[in-house]
């Protein structure tokens, strides 16, 4: 049994995208596509991409660890758990986390990867606060960091455009203060799979000449049949977690979406009925940075959040993997 009167804080919040950029004129000159296209159809101007060849997903995550360990000053040898969600591991085996977690100093700490696509820093949340609130584990630095551009096809118009490379981390403990990670709605449908993927790779198709010449090491996504499936579910979790905590559009302070495409954020907003100011975006400087896209948010917004505020997440992603969440931020970041 949880303990209910214990709460999982996020008490820290680091992040790391690479310096390069790829614009939206950058993309004019290598697919048949415009600024004004992307920008209408997505809401994104530019994304960062890690060209450097050795600076792989664990690069991004070390990075986005090492910012929130020198913010708060985090002794790395007291956290338990390393958790990096990702869909773009270094390798498929080893883990990328373990590697992490060596490289941040974190020496008594367990680690593994967390695979649910753009829900991954969604549903880590959840295994974090659950580990916390049983007593189990005090300490997780929960990470989401996407390397899309390892498994983008940069001459594929309607996948290049979207996504980018970043990092975020969040360091969850138990709240002091009774504000915390209070609840979510999460769910999966397997049968979305086919819509979004990247075929060859594993134990179904094995990497080959065949798979090779077929672009099968690619990430491959039916837009249309996503951006429907996205606004419907996350809209639909959004409202049970609401529901459930007795929270109205106008009590809620910030939905924090995954970052997927403008259109998809302003369609799920309307759904809700949340003001559009009330909407954290930063869509349109990383574009999609899968797990990345939820830290990225808390990042860039730290400055603006105080303890108390009641912040609703959204996100949906490959598998299908969705859901929605409750959390009571908990510090303000001058203290
Ligand atoms: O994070 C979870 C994972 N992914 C998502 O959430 C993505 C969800 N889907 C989307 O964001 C959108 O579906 C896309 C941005 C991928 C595409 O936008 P859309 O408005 O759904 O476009 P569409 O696929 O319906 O295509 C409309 C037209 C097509 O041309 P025709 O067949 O009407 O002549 C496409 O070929 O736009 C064309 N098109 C493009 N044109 C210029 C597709 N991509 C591009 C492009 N530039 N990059």
């Amino acid at each position: 049994m949880l303990n209910q009167a214990v709460k999982a804080a996020i008490t820290a919040v680091g992040s790391y995208v690479p310096k390069e950029t790829l614009t939206n004129q950058d993309l004019e000159r290598m697919v048949d596509t415009s600024d004004e296209w992307i920008q209408s159809r997505t809401g994104i101007v530019q994304r960062h991409i890690a060209k450097n060849p050795l600076h792989p997903t664990s690069y991004l995550a070390i990075e986005a660890a090492k910012n929130l360990i020198q913010k708060k000053n985090v002794d790395p040898s007291s956290i338990d758990l390393v958790l990096v969600a990702t869909i773009t591991p270094d390798m498929n085996i080893a883990a990328t986390a373990p590697y992490v977690a060596t490289q941040i100093g974190a020496s008594n700490a367990f680690a593994f990867d967390l695979q649910a696509a753009c829900s991954g820093f969604l549903y880590g949340m959840s295994v974090a606060s659950a580990y916390i609130r049983s007593g189990q584990y005090k300490k997780i630095l929960l990470i989401g960091a996407d390397k899309m551009s390892s498994i983008v096809d940069y001459s594929d118009r309607k996948t290049c455009v979207i996504f980018g490379d970043g990092a975020g981390a969040v360091l969850m403990e138990k709240s002091t203060n009774g504000f915390g990670y209070e609840n979510d709605f999460l769910r999966s449908d397997g049968s979305g799979r086919e819509f979004l993927y990247m075929k060859s790779g594993g134990s179904l198709h094995p990497i080959n000449a065949t798979t090779f010449a077929e672009g099968g090491h690619y990430l491959k996504q039916e837009g249309r049949t996503v951006f429907k499936y996205a606004v419907q579910n996350m809209s639909l979790a959004a409202k049970e977690v609401m529901k459930k905590n007795n929270l109205t559009s106008e009590s809620i302070d910030y939905l924090v979406p995954h970052q997927a495409n403008q259109r998809i954020l302003e369609a799920t907003r309307k759904n809700i009925g949340i003001e559009d100011k009330k909407v954290l975006m930063n869509i349109q400087k990383y574009g999609n940075t899968t797990a990345a896209t939820l830290p990225l948010v808390l990042a860039d917004y730290e400055s603006t959040f105080k303890a108390g505020d009641k912040i609703l997440f959204a996100a949906f992603g490959g598998g299908f993997t969705w859901g929605a969440a409750y959390l009571t931020w908990n510090y303000d970041q001058s203290t």
